[in-house]
């Protein structure tokens, strides 16, 4: 039923001009990259390099225009009735808003720039690529949490881990995400060998929804830093976690998440 209200919702939304405005200007953020390549060729480096190293971020996707009006738009979900949500989780200041399913035309209507946003056709392509011998079992964004985080010393998730149910996870930067505003750490070339443990389980059913792992890192830990409208696409096999916020700082994203089950 609920990817009968996809498909609806997904499609009515390329009516809307939100919709058309993310298009263009992820697309356009995407021909940066390399423009001697097709759009076709730099989606499926962005795939490569997330399967490989864990993480793309496309920097400044956003104009200032559509940015300033997401901003607005995340606010309102602050402001909202929390009941109306799946669920909402508050730690130490921070709030982490879950809305799910997030496909459903009371959304639609209620966070219009949200939606659009995450149906961002490129978003789809590089999803489709990254999973390519799966694209009939993707879940494409089926939840999205929208986090607030003012200073913190103990972020949510802040211990380094792979998560358990393999994510790929597309990150908005509602704000300027310096070190001090607690952007999230990965460690590199860490998803060969996290991958290689969560594939070696007996059971992975009992690994879904399970504890996350902690690791201790191998490698060199790296902040993904990054200006406000920029997006992070990330996948969880990469040891990742958050980090402390500081004082007067704060972190604003809304994350979305698409798997292959
Ligand atoms: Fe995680």
């Amino acid at each position: 039923m609920f990817r009968f209200y996809e498909m609806i919702v997904r499609k009515f939304l390329f009516f809307n001009r939100w919709q058309y405005r993310f298009n263009k200007e992820v697309s356009q953020a995407i021909k940066e990259i390399n423009k001697e390549k097709s759009e076709k060729e730099n989606i499926a480096f962005i795939a490569e390099e997330v399967k490989n190293k864990g993480v793309f971020i496309l920097n400044e996707a956003l104009s200032s225009i559509t940015l300033q009006a997401f901003r607005k738009e995340y606010n309102k979900f602050f402001e909202s009735e929390e009941s109306q949500f799946y669920a909402v989780d508050k730690h130490d200041g921070a709030v982490c808003i879950r809305v799910k399913p997030l496909w459903t035309v009371k959304n639609m209507f209620k966070f219009p720039i949200t939606l659009s946003f995450f149906n961002v056709n490129s978003f789809d392509k590089i999803t489709k690529r990254f999973y390519k011998n799966r694209t009939d079992k993707i879940h494409f964004m089926s939840e999205i949490f929208v986090h607030n985080t003012p200073e913190t010393t103990e972020p949510l998730s802040g211990g380094l881990h792979w998560d358990r149910a393999q994510t790929l996870k597309f990150w908005i930067y509602l704000n300027d995400l310096e070190v001090e505003n607690g952007p999230m750490r990965i460690e590199l070339d860490s998803v060969q060998k996290n991958a290689a443990i969560r594939s070696s389980a007996k059971d992975p059913s009992k690994l879904v929804g399970g504890v996350d792992n902690i690791v201790e890192p191998e490698n060199e830990v790296v902040y993904l830093t990054a200006p406000a409208g920029s997006v992070m696409i990330h996948d969880t096999d990469a040891s990742h976690g958050a980090t402390p916020v500081a004082k007067g700082k704060q972190r604003q994203i809304i994350r979305g998440h698409c798997r292959a089950i």
